[in-house]
């Protein structure tokens, strides 16, 4: 007999959602092949001024995590653009990246032109489309990633190829064995569990998510873009140390809400500063006399990457959760499909 998660999935779930975020691991290893097998041009193996990430939404979100994974140790800025064109700082010694999982994404597609009207060198990640075709009629390398998935899902095919690909033109050192634990984590932790308890506590809520600055932020930002395209619910997110000097102080009004939030902290006690974590003890404290309730959610593994993916996972399942119980689908996003037509009418 099946249980009312069973049967709950089965009424809500039409698309496959669950299954494709239980995967995540799989794709991450499969991921990694991808990468592996690209060679990039011997003229790619260059010191770049900066490296540029363009893509929106479920394609950028890789990019965001790749910055952040890479804080500590990439020797040239790593910058995710997010729009029609690049900054201004963009030229001859970039390294352009443009992701976009459909590949005809338009703030892309002209992020794209921008990139090859300064020169700089560009690598396109897509599963195919119009940013696929120009590529390649434009003699740029192109990383072909596989088609049929909501671009969300694919944050295994939009992240690791690209930690891949820097390693091998020398911006950063090898990380196959990273890679390799954040899968074995991936597939180990008992992630429903817990996201199931996430989902229940925010149910009915405002969530907030807070993060740390350090390596956190990315993951806070995939939460918020999960909760929103899963769940279909609302959320806002913030940092530490920064949150500390201000939204803090906003936790008093408007009173007749202040029942309706629930925090979030996303903790990575083996990689937060000391202090970071002294804030987020502290921080606690004041809100839990404001009586918010605050969800502590601790990430696994001992690299950096499987901490961050431990949360994120935790985060793209938690999201799921919430759907369910907030009975709607969580794979269509409808408003994201109508915006788009809307756009291209224009
Ligand atoms: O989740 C989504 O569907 C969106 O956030 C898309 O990723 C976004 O609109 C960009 O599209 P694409 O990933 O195809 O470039």
């Amino acid at each position: 007999m099946p249980n009312s998660n069973e049967l709950r999935i089965k009424k809500y779930d039409k698309s496959g959602m669950f299954g494709l975020i239980k995967s995540f691991p799989e794709q991450c290893l499969r991921a990694k092949n991808i990468g592996y097998r690209f060679n990039p041009p011997d003229s790619y193996k260059l010191k770049y001024a900066n490296i540029i990430c363009a893509g929106m939404g479920g394609s950028a979100i890789g990019a965001d995590i790749l910055r952040s994974y890479l804080l500590d140790e990439a020797e040239c800025p790593i910058f995710v653009s997010r729009s029609y064109g690049l900054p201004r700082f963009v030229g001859q010694e970039s390294l352009v990246i443009t992701s976009s999982y459909s590949g005809n994404t338009e703030e892309t597609l002209s992020a794209y032109k921008d990139a090859r009207r300064r020169g700089a060198k560009i690598i396109a990640l897509t599963s195919g489309g119009r940013l696929e075709k120009y590529a390649r009629a434009d003699g740029y390398p192109v990383v072909l990633i596989p088609d049929r998935l909501p671009p969300r899902v694919a944050l295994g095919y939009s992240l690791i190829p690209l930690i891949v690909i820097l390693s091998k033109i020398g911006a950063i050192n090898d990380k196959a064995t990273e890679v390799d634990e954040a899968v074995g984590v991936l597939s180990r932790i008992k992630a429903d569990d817990e996201a199931r308890r996430i989902a229940s506590r925010l149910y009915g809520k405002f969530p907030v998510i807070y993060a740390s600055y350090e390596h956190t932020d990315a993951v806070a930002t995939r939460w918020r873009g999960q909760i929103a395209e899963n769940s279909k619910t609302v959320s806002s997110i913030n940092l530490f140390p920064e949150m500390n000097h201000n939204e803090i102080v906003g936790w008093e009004n408007p009173k007749k809400l202040l029942k309706d939030f629930a925090v979030v902290m996303l903790r990575d006690i083996k990689g937060d500063d000391k202090r970071i974590l002294k804030r987020m003890n502290v921080t606690k404290k004041i809100l839990k006399t404001a009586k918010i309730q605050v969800i502590e959610v601790k990430s696994f593994g001992d690299g950096l990457l499987a901490r961050m993916l431990s949360l994120v996972h935790i985060g793209d399942l938690a999201s799921f959760y919430l759907a369910l119980l907030n009975k709607v689908d969580p794979t269509p996003v409808d408003r994201i499909t109508y915006l788009k037509k809307e756009l291209a009418k224009i």
